[in-house]
C-alpha cells in the first residue's frame, strides 16, 4: 500500500550554510517519485532529513501522524521501520557474504528464526534477481550487482516506503535501464511508496510518476512527470531537457552579463515526452497512469512526438529486451 510523506516548510543549514529553505512537498503514497538536482544541492540531506537521521530547522515531515522533526526518540525508531533504503554505494559490509549482509537487519532487528530468515533472505534476492549468489563478498561483485544487493537488504523488513540515493550513479547506461526496469517491477510487486533521489536526467524522465526539482537552495517545482516534462518553467525546462541556455551556469546561477548574451537567442524546441517504463513482470501498477493523461486534463498540449514508443533512445530504453537489441545484438549481461 505504501505511505504518504508529507512535507511542510523545511529548511536545513549546516553552521551559517542554508542548504535548502521552505520546501513543501507532499509524496503520494505507492508512487514512484524522482528528486532531481545538481550535485551538491542537498538531495542526500534531504533523504536523510526524511528518514530522521538529520533534524531540520524549521519545517515538519509527517509521516503516518507523526512528525519527525519534533517526536520522541521512540517513536522516530518506529517510524523508522517503516523505511528501506538504498544508499549511493550500497552500503554492504566487506567481510560478510550477500547472503549475511542481506540477513541483517532480520537479526538487528528481529526475533525470527534462522530458518524464516532464510526464507526472506532467498525471495529478496530471486525479487532483485541475485539467487546463486549470496556466498560472493561484496568486492567479488560488479556495482550494479552491489546496488541490487543493497537493495534486497532494504527489502528484508518490508518496507512502506523506500528511498533510494543515486541508485544510478557508476552504472553504465544498460546497467541502468535494467535497474530502472528493476525499481519498476518492484513498485509493482511491493506497492511501497517510492523516492529517487538522482541527477540522471533519463531516469527522471522515463522512471516516476512524479519528479521535484531541488536548484539554488529551494524546491522549484514538485508534480506529475507529464507536468514537469512539458513545463515552459525556465529552471524545469533547462535541467530536465539538459540545455545550455538558460538560468543554470557552469557553477551555480549565471550572472547577469551571461544572461543578459541570452536574450532572443531561440531556446530548442522541448523534447518529445516519452513512454513511462512499465512492469515487465505482469503485475500493473495502481499508480501507473494513461499516457497523455494529465496534459489532457490539464489543457496542456505535450511537444509534438510524445508518447511515440520510437523516442526511447539508447539510454532510455523501454524494456530490458529492447536494450539488448539497442546495444547491436551484443549479448548483454543478464543482472547488472
Ligand atoms: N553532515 C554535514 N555537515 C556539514 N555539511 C554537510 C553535511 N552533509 C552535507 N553537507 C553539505 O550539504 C550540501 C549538500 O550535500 P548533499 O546533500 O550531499 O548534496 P547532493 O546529494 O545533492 O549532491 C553540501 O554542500 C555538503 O557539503
Ligand atoms: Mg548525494
Amino acid at each position: 500500500m505504501g505511505v504518504e510523506i508529507k512535507v511542510e516548510h523545511l529548511s536545513k543549514s549546516f553552521g551559517k550554510q542554508l542548504i535548502w529553505g521552505d520546501v513543501s512537498l507532499t509524496i503520494p503514497a505507492g508512487e514512484i517519485s524522482v528528486m532531481l538536482g545538481p550535485s551538491g544541492t542537498g538531495k542526500s540531506v534531504l533523504l536523510k532529513t526524511i528518514i530522521g537521521l538529520l533534524k531540520p530547522d524549521q519545517g515538519s515531515i509527517i509521516i503516518e501522524g507523526t512528525d519527525l522533526a519534533t517526536c520522541s526518540e521512540k517513536e522516530l525508531y518506529e517510524i523508522r521501520k517503516l523505511f528501506g533504503v538504498l544508499f549511493q554505494d550500497g552500503a554492504m559490509f566487506g567481510s560478510m557474504n550477500l547472503y549475511d549482509n542481506i540477513a541483517f537487519p532480520l537479526r538487528e532487528h528481529t526475533k525470527k528464526s534462522e530458518s524464516e530468515i532464510r526464507a526472506i533472505v532467498m525471495e529478496k534476492l530471486d525479487l532483485t534477481g541475485l539467487l546463486g549468489t549470496e556466498d560472493k563478498l561484496p568486492g567479488e561483485i560488479s556495482g550494479g550487482m552491489r546496488k541490487r544487493a543493497g537493495l534486497a537488504r532494504a527489502l528484508v523488513l518490508d518496507p512502506e516506503i523506500v528511498l533510494f540515493d543515486e541508485p544510478d550513479s557508476g552504472l553504465d547506461p544498460v546497467r541502468t535501464a535494467f535497474l530502472n526496469q528493476l525499481i519498476i517491477d518492484l513498485n509493482a510487486q511491493i506497492d511501497a511508496t517510492f523516492l529517487i533521489v538522482t541527477h540522471d536526467i533519463n531516469t527522471a524522465r522515463t522512471v516516476p510518476d512524479n519528479i521535484g526539482l531541488l536548484y539554488h537552495k529551494h524546491l522549484a517545482m514538485f508534480g506529475p512527470r507529464e507536468m514537469l516534462l512539458a513545463s515552459e518553467e525556465p529552471v524545469v525546462r533547462q535541467f530536465l531537457n539538459a540545455q545550455r541556455v538558460g538560468p543554470i551556469g557552469m557553477s551555480e546561477e549565471k550572472d547577469a552579463d551571461e544572461l543578459a548574451a541570452e536574450v532572443g537567442q531561440e531556446l530548442p524546441p522541448l523534447p518529445p515526452i516519452p513512454m513511462q517504463l512499465e512492469p515487465s513482470n505482469g503485475i500493473p501498477r495502481r499508480s501507473q497512469r494513461e499516457p497523455g493523461a494529465w496534459c489532457r486534463e490539464h489543457g496542456v498540449t505535450p511537444p509534438p512526438g510524445s508518447f511515440g514508443s520510437e523516442v526511447a533512445t539508447a539510454s532510455d530504453p523501454r524494456t530490458p529486451a529492447e536494450a539488448t537489441r539497442r546495444t547491436g545484438g551484443r549479448p548483454t549481461p543478464a543482472v547488472v
